[in-house]
Parts: C-alpha cells; sequence; structure tokens
C-alpha cells in the first residue's frame, strides 16, 4: 500500500497554551486536525465558562486564515467549580468535557482536585448531563513511585470513583501501561487516549546514555511491555481507545533545565508516525479508527465527513525545532525514519 485516504483526525488531548506560544504550535494542528480537546492548564486555568468563551476567542483569532479547525474546550474541575456555570457552559455547547486532574500531579495542576469528595456534586451533575470527564489518572502521594503512579490510580481513585457516580463518561487521558489498557477493555462508560510518544518510546529513551529531556512527560513512559500492550491497544481498531496527542510544548530552555518541565511537542510529525507505527503492526487498515473514528463515536460526536491522504515514499523530514514567538521548541524525535506524508 501507498496511499492511505482517511477521514479527518481529530486530537483529543491537546496542550495549545496562550499568547506567542498559541500563535506558533496552533498552525501545527491545524494543518491536519479538524478538531482538538484543548487542555485548560494555562496560568491561571479555564474554571469558568467566561474563562472557556475569552480562551476559545484567542484560539479563533490565532488560527491560520484558511484554517476550519474547531477547538473543543474543556473547563478545569477545581473543588470550587460552579455547578450551575458547568452546566451553563455545557448547554450552550461552549465545552465538550471538563478535566481531572489531582493536585500536583503536573504542569499546572495546582489548583487541581485534592478530596474527590468535594468535588461529588460536580461529577453527579456531569453524569446526569451526559458531559464527559477527562481524568489525569496519576495519584500523587509521594510514597508512591512515579512508575507505579498510574496503576495506583485505577485501583485507589478511579474505579470506587466510577461505582460511586454511576453513568459518568470517563476518559482516562494518556495510559501509558497494561494496566490502563486491561481496566479499559474490562469496563464500560470508559475509553481512553493513547499519546502518539507513548507508542514510541519506553523508559530507557528517558534515562539510557545521558538523560534525555525532550522524552520527559507525564505520566512518565514505562517499560518495554507496557509500550507494547499500548500500540496493541491503539492499533486493535477496538473502539474505546483513540489519539490525544498530549503534544505539550514548552520552550527549549524549560525542557533543558535542572527541573525540565514535561511534555513532549508532537503536533508536528503526529500523523507520519502513527502512520510508520501501525504499518509495523501491519495494522494501517485501523489508524483511521484511532484517529478519525473512535474518538468523535465515544464524545457523540458526528466524524468529519473530509478526508486527507497518506502517501509512502521516501524517509519525509521535519524541523529539529519550530519557532515560537515565544522561544523554539523542540519536534519530538522518533529515533526512525518515517516514510508517510499527508499530501
Ligand atoms: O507531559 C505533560 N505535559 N503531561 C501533562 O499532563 C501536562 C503537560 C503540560 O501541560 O505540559
Ligand atoms: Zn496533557
Amino acid at each position: 500500500m501507498t496511499t492511505l485516504t482517511i477521514r479527518r483526525p481529530d486530537d483529543w488531548h491537546l496542550h495549545l497554551r496562550d499568547g506567542e506560544m498559541l500563535k506558533g504550535v496552533l498552525p501545527e494542528t491545524a494543518r491536519h486536525f479538524a478538531r482538538a480537546i484543548i487542555m485548560p492548564n494555562l496560568v491561571p486555568p479555564v474554571v469558568t465558562a467566561k474563562d472557556a468563551a475569552e480562551y476559545r476567542d484567542r484560539i479563533m483569532a490565532a488560527k491560520p486564515d484558511n484554517s476550519d479547525f474547531q477547538p473543543l474546550m474543556t473547563l478545569y474541575l477545581t473543588e470550587d467549580t460552579n455547578v450551575k456555570d458547568l452546566r451553563a457552559a455545557h448547554e450552550i455547547g461552549l465545552i465538550t468535557a471538563v478535566k481531572l486532574y489531582p493536585a500536583g500531579a503536573t504542569t499546572n495542576s495546582a489548583s487541581g482536585v485534592k478530596d474527590f469528595k468535594n468535588v461529588r456534586r460536580q461529577l453527579e451533575t456531569m453524569a446526569q448531563i451526559g458531559l464527559p470527564l477527562c481524568i489525569h489518572g496519576e495519584v500523587t502521594d509521594p510514597d508512591v513511585d512515579i512508575f507505579d503512579r498510574e496503576a495506583v490510580f485505577i485501583d485507589t481513585i478511579l474505579d470506587p470513583l466510577r461505582r460511586d457516580i454511576p453513568g459518568l463518561r470517563v476518559i482516562s487521558e494518556h495510559i501509558t501501561t497494561k494496566d490502563g489498557v486491561d481496566y479499559i477493555r474490562e469496563n464500560k462508560d470508559i475509553a481512553a487516549t493513547i499519546t502518539t510518544h507513548h507508542l514510541v518510546i519506553n523508559r530507557n529513551h528517558i534515562l539510557v546514555g545521558g538523560i534525555k529531556p525532550h522524552y520527559y512527560c507525564l505520566p512518565v513512559a514505562k517499560r518495554e511491555q507496557h509500550r507494547l500492550a499500548l500500540v496493541e491497544a491503539a492499533t486493535s481498531g477496538d473502539p474505546h481507545f483513540f489519539l490525544g496527542t498530549d503534544s505539550a510544548p514548552h520552550t527549549d530552555d524549560l525542557k533543558e533545565h535542572a527541573c525540565g518541565c514535561a511534555g513532549c511537542f508532537t503536533a508536528t510529525n503526529t500523523l507520519s508516525i502513527l502512520a510508520e507505527v501501525f504499518e509495523q503492526e501491519g495494522k494501517l487498515g485501523t489508524l483511521e479508527k484511532f484517529t478519525s473514528l473512535n474518538g468523535p463515536a465515544f464524545y457523540k460526536l458526528p466524524a468529519n465527513q473530509d478526508t486527507i491522504t497518506l502517501t509512502k515514499g521516501d524517509p519525509v523530514t521535519y524541523p529539529a525545532k519550530i519557532d515560537t514567538g515565544a522561544g523554539p521548541v523542540t519536534v519530538f524525535d522518533p529515533l526512525m525514519p518515517l516514510h508517510w506524508r499527508v499530501t
């Protein structure tokens, strides 16, 4: 096969930031993706309907002229989130989901949830009105090893929370473990996004031969056996797994730092990488499900009508960095030749 035409993809988990960074990175996503779920972890975070409406306007203003890209907005759940405001934002179609960060789990998560009992009312409302919850699924207990934080979260928080609030539709974001894959397969009303980079790297890529800050993200990449489980899930066609790149730009000075930020920037080359990974598995036939069909189905949105075509040829190269008004951002290096380009 040398060409592959698929429905236009969506990105179900994306960081666009704000200001000059937003202007610099948005064209990279808008080039190939029709829609994206926009993460609300700005500083300060997007917590009210008003914040979301204003952020959406800034995204629309930063969009390239000829682009139909549609941002799907989210609210950042806090223990003080006003239920009326949340309901109203959903009713007018302003927000597509709500994002739950355990306080301290990742970049700009300080105002996240400390005690899950304190967001029960908000979550019950969401279950009632059918508003999905995106979860960053890692515990923050300092006693739990960072490589175990996802598995412990599933057992101690996610599963009890779902039993407590039946009917809540949950997206377990950027799963990184076989435990995560197995949990999604065994349960209803839950799906998972999988990032591009977690299909490619394991923890050796971060730590062997010198520390590689551009491969550091959260949840941190795990052992190879977990990466293999993610590849199997993503390429299986199972409707409960779909693409959320978690493309998370930070300028190089903040990545290459004594306390480097978490995040891999994959917006630029994601589709070439995914096509390569799916082809290596002999699963190009399920790429469209992962990038373009399973996500809309779970979010109860129509799939995109138009298509993109990927063509296989000589290795395709991408810039090592993109320049943004905020500074240079390194593009994720998949450490393998890529042969598929969007034409
Ligand atoms: O690697 C990550 N970067 N993981 C997250 O959860 C947040 C993100 C960011 O905002 O930089
Ligand atoms: Zn993220």
